[in-house]
């Protein structure tokens, strides 16, 4: 006899017959270091949550067209077999859009080779390559359905496509895409307010996002989809933030009395997140409604159980009120991980940046700079994330103007020494007079393309257009893509030109120091205070970016990356430096804003 899935045909859910109410968590297996994933759904299930959401990353699934990943951190099956071991059902959201402050909303960078890219869209480049994705994502996950087993109740189509809404045959694509390829359980889109209207397609259940229940939204969906079950697939437990702003948060009992009465209504609902998580490497995404403004490295969102998997006063008021929608008891909150301050660090050996660039593969050279998406790196998939160096030669000094076509910050220097800095404010810069030709270079980070909004076909990175010294546009480049993949981070842990000797060390360069462990190997956090910008490395794992400007002062050193004995840090500083690391048992989150204090149409 077949079993039966979930369903949405009255005003309740109802699984294998009987009614049900989902009570979700969202926890994205590649914001948390494989070994955690354990502890993070045992918490879930501690809280009293039922069902774990995830997002699925294309850009990290497919970092090169045609080149899959979905083992080690990415694999995915292993992630919703675990989850199903802990007696959780899942829902997926596959995208290939999942916003999730993502770098592109989780886009694989390489689309943007195309000059034309219409990204979200039927334009056939774009349908071409989500087909060929999901020929392989699907039948991954295929076997963990409901109906054939597994715990997948449910599938999200796309992601608040209400908010896009660039073409109208673009959602009935992405749900012929999963019911091709045998996705029979259920189908669920997810907008918020707004963007419900055009959001929604025929065969799936729409549900709303949000954070605030003042304003009538659950009636506002029911109105839309009468005699349907209730869900709140995104009730954003917090928020995430950007850099150069305030740390976020949603007081504990604010958000508590929303859920309660969400709860005390019927409604079904899925905390976003339940657990944030890290955007480890170079993945965050950014927001762009005017002013660009790219998200920090940490996601702890404040999150029920924090970035470094603590079980907040959140967490516990979630667990005594779920408790109530359970007949067991709950299982008990598993004990905490110890966490360690490990004595400072002295920084004992640096390489300056030019020094570095010999472990760089060779430097392209065009007579235009060009973006980094077409960059012919990576097997001609472009760069992706991470630095670019532009360096061309230069017989004047004068106003260099940048026409706004930097993506996103870039450090000049003429003769590599540093002149000025070039952003979307800044577009101007003075170079010194001189005679004969001098070396002019642009170190540009790409520090995150945006996640949400319209402007996702403008995300090519490094220089997109002509930059000008007294009117002139610049030629002949020599291009050095500083992407910072362990094969380079490797190379240059290997050789023998580090220096010692600290009155030579120049910015920007890498420093490097030893951590020595005894004993098993802790979760810890690394204070960044009297650092000025840039990236840290150990034993070659990228652990994100800081900036001196906050809000986030820290970064989350996971003890499993760490290992007994003698381990690696290396520091990539743009700017100013410290002559050591310092590590800290807890985050501090810097200056910080209440949500409730926003403006309502921040949080849409
Ligand atoms: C929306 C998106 C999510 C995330 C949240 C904000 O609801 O669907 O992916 O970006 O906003 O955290």
């Amino acid at each position: 006899m077949s079993r039966r899935g979930l369903r949405a045909d009255s005003t309740q859910f109802t699984l294998e017959g009987k009614p049900f109410r989902i009570l979700g968590g969202s926890v994205h297996y590649f914001r948390v270091p494989r070994p955690y994933w354990r502890d993070r759904l045992l918490q879930m299930k501690a809280c009293g949550l039922n069902t774990l959401t995830t997002y699925v990353p294309w850009n990290l699934h497919e970092p090169e067209r045609g080149t899959f990943h979905f083992h080690d951190q990415l694999d995915l099956k292993s992630y919703i077999r675990l989850a199903a071991e802990m007696g959780l059902w899942v829902i997926l959201r596959p995208g290939p859009y999942i916003c999730a402050e993502w770098d592109l909303g989780g886009l694989p960078s390489w689309l943007l080779q195309d000059k034309d890219m219409q990204l979200r869209t039927t334009y056939p480049g774009f349908v071409n390559a989500v087909n060929l994705y999901f020929d392989k994502l699907i039948p991954t996950v295929k076997p963990l359905m409901f109906e054939e087993g597994g715990p997948i109740i449910a599938v999200q189509v796309e992601n608040e496509y209400g908010s896009y809404a660039k073409d109208e045959e673009y959602m009935p694509f992405i749900r012929n895409c999963l019911q091709s390829r045998g996705v029979n359980e259920l189908l669920m889109t997810s907008d918020n307010w707004e963007g419900l209207k055009y959001g929604g397609v025929a065969g799936a259940l729409k549900t709303i996002n949000f954070q605030r229940l003042s304003v009538g939204a659950i009636q506002h969906l029911a109105d839309m989809q009468p005699q349907k079950p209730l869900l709140v697939m995104e009730y954003w437990s917090g928020w995430f933030d950007v850099w150069g702003e305030h740390h976020h948060v949603f007081h504990a009992e604010d958000m508590l009395a929303v859920v309660s009465e969400l709860l005390s209504r019927g409604v079904s609902i899925n905390l976003y997140m339940f657990h944030g998580g890290t955007n480890f490497g170079f993945m965050n995404g950014a927001l762009d409604f005017g002013t660009y403004k790219p998200q920090v490295t940490s996601y702890d969102y404040d999150a029920p159980l924090s970035e470094a998997g603590d079980c907040t006063m959140k967490c516990q008021l979630l667990r005594n009120l779920f408790s109530q929608y359970h007949s067991e008891p709950l299982p008990q909150v598993p004990s905490p991980q110890e966490r360690r301050a490990y004595e400072p660090v002295v920084m004992q050996q640096h390489l300056s940046l030019w020094d570095s660039l010999h472990f760089t593969d060779k430097p392209h050279r065009s007579e235009k700079a060009l973006n980094m998406e077409n960059l012919p790196v990576n097997n001609n998939n472009g760069q992706s994330y991470g630095y670019t160096l532009y360096e061309t030669t230069v017989t004047s000094g004068g106003a260099l103007n940048s026409m706004n076509n930097i993506r996103d910050r870039a450090l000049v220097f003429v003769e590599r020494e540093y002149v000025g800095c070039l952003d979307y404010k800044t577009q101007k810069v003075t170079l010194p007079e001189a005679k004969g030709e001098r070396m002019l270079s642009f170190l540009v980070e790409n520090c995150g393309r945006v996640n949400y909004g319209k402007a996702l076909n403008d995300q090519r990175k490094g220089i997109v257009g002509d930059i000008v010294l007294n009117h002139s546009p610049l030629r002949g480049f020599n291009i050095f893509c500083l992407d910072m993949k362990p094969r380079f981070i490797n190379r240059l842990t290997h050789t023998a030109q580090w220096k010692t000797d600290f009155r030579s060390l120049a910015v920007p360069g890498f420093l490097q120091a030893r951590l020595n462990v005894d004993g098993s190997p802790r979760d810890t956090f690394i204070q960044m205070t009297g650092w000025g910008k840039g990236v840290v490395f150990v034993n070659g794992q990228n652990l994100g970016r800081y900036w001196f400007i906050g809000p986030q002062r820290f970064l989350y050193l996971p003890g499993h990356w760490l290992r007994s004995g003698e381990n690696q840090i290396i520091l990539f500083e743009e700017q100013r430096t410290n002559g050591e690391v310092v590590f800290t048992e807890n985050a501090d989150h810097g200056k910080t804003i209440d949500v409730y204090k926003l403006p309502f149409c921040t949080l849409l």
